[in-house]
């Protein structure tokens, strides 16, 4: 019998609310109101699970700065995807040593997928001793506890034990924008792509019950977001562990009959799971965003198959054929790694050909990095690193130009986008963001920051779109 996703009881949640309201009795003692320095590293995921941290700090008493001297409280939430990430993170929890000896009181948090890895917990405890709590991805829930205990023992928290994971509702939230929100509709992933370090990291694929998820997005709507994205690792098999199973194109037609001025994208997808049937639902709902992320990762068959990816060259861009039939203007991105193991360059250059023919409007584009424990980092790799790079180069330039040529074909056309930011650069006041999530400068009043008008595109580049307010 499959196994069903354990949900955390609201019991649990509500004991977690009630360390952060001790806590909070505590910090209103306290001379000062406490500060919190979150840090976010790695995917949206990740901003989405701080989001949460923050929500938990703030009913903590805590307040928000991105001055470490003036943090009572610095939580770096980690990411393990490459090994530059890792890097990243772990230098900066070094240079933190000596905040903590000026400030001994100061609580330094580690958190995230880095965090989960095999090894790593023993690291830090051995040669990061000025970390206090240290925590994965699937014990988040319980932010408070831990914090609660270390207020009052001093004594050092790893909660890092291997864990499948589970649903916690009713944990609060800061949002960080008040526009865009990201709402995690599932965690965890399946799929085991042998380069992958997500799948043991983050646990198996569990989702989120509709009804959650669509109190949530009424509630955003009623708040003023207009552009709402909905998370998982693979959206595409969601609701597959739900006691009463719904596909995600279920969950995407009932999200757009929520009423409200507002667009629809989620992210990510597989090709593998995206179907028929999701092509013609996000062209018939009128709020889904006409933009696809669709990662393929490499063009060649063998090296596909290495990947454990489960799908051809040819059944992707047959999918990718469907779909330019149902949305003619359908914007395109995927993700693809460069240097696979035994990749040689004959065979990238069936990427090339994969690039030439979909013709995406943006890439994001890696070296492959190997990660200890994935089947990938136990191949031979004897491409040098010289010529991994000589063919990322090409890559990224064949992209530009595609990038550029597409956006060109922009200028003179008038398109409704949502004016998101306002710039810090004079010329250009307002931001933008078509439908299908290209971004405009724009000349205009900034004070139409938020609303969704239309812009007279002027002119492109292979970055952005120009334009005014019409
Ligand atoms: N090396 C390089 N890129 C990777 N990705 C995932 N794992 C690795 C790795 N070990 C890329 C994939 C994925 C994106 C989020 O990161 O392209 O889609
Ligand atoms: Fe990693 Fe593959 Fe899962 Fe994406 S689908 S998170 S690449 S294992």
């Amino acid at each position: 019998m499959e196994k069903k996703t354990a949900v955390i009881p609201q019991s649990e949640v509500e004991r977690q609310l009630a360390f952060c309201d001790r806590i909070a009795e505590r910090t209103a003692q306290w001379e000062q109101t406490p500060l919190a320095a979150v840090i976010t590293y790695g995917c949206q995921q990740n901003e989405a699970d701080s989001e949460r941290l923050r929500g938990y700090l703030a009913r903590m008493g805590y307040g928000f700065t991105e001055d470490l001297e003036q943090a009572r409280l610095i939580l770096i939430n980690t990411c393990a995807i490459r090994e530059h990430a890792e890097q990243r993170a772990l230098g900066n929890v070094g240079a933190l040593v000596h905040g903590k000896r000026r400030h001994p009181e100061q609580l330094i948090c580690l958190c995230g997928c880095m965090v989960q890895q095999p090894g790593m917990a023993e690291k830090i405890r051995q040669s990061y001793r000025h970390v206090d709590l240290v925590f994965g991805p699937q014990a988040l829930w319980r932010f408070p506890e831990m914090v609660w205990e270390r207020l009052r023992s001093r004594g050092r928290t790893f909660q890092v034990e291997d864990d499948p994971g589970s649903i916690a509702e009713g944990i609060p939230v800061v949002r960080q924008d008040g526009i865009k929100a990201w709402v995690s509709i599932m965690y965890g992933c399946n799929n085991f792509c042998s380069y992958c370090i997500v799948p043991y990291v983050r646990g198996r694929e569990r989702s989120r019950k509709p009804e959650d998820i669509l109190a949530e997005i009424r509630e955003l709507v009623k708040d003023g977001y207009r552009d709402i994205t909905l998370l998982g690792q693979n959206v595409n098999s969601y609701g597959k562990d739900l006691a009463e199973p719904m596909d995600f194109a279920a969950l995407l037609e009932a999200a757009n009959a929520i009423p409200g001025d507002f667009l629809l994208r989620f992210m990510t997808s597989h090709p593998k799971d995206a179907t028929h049937r999701l092509f013609e639902t996000m062209a018939r709902c009128e709020k889904v965003a006409p933009v696809l992320h669709l990662p393929f990762q490499a063009g060649n068959d063998r090296i596909l198959k290495a990947m454990n990816r489960r799908h051809t060259r040819e059944e992707y861009l047959a999918k990718i054929r469907d779909l330019k039939s149902l949305i003619p203007d359908i914007v395109l991105t995927s993700d693809i790694i460069v240097g696979f193991p035994g990749e040689t360059t004959e065979e990238f250059e069936d990427t090339l050909k994969v690039l030439e023919e979909v013709r995406f409007d943006a890439l994001f584009t890696f070296i492959f990095s190997p990660r200890a424990g994935t089947p990938a980092a136990r191949m031979e790799d004897p491409m040098p690193r010289s010529e991994k790079l000589a063919n990322f180069n090409r890559l990224t330039a064949l992209q530009d130009r595609i990038s550029e040529e597409k956006h060109a074909a922009y200028v003179g056309k008038t398109v409704r986008c949502l004016l998101d930011l306002t710039s810090e650069d004079g010329a250009w006041p307002l931001t933008g963001r078509t439908p299908g999530n290209r971004l405009v400068r724009i000349q205009g009043d900034a004070a139409a920051a938020g609303q969704f008008r239309n812009v007279k595109i002027t002119g492109a580049n292979k970055w952005s779109l120009f334009g005014e307010l019409t």
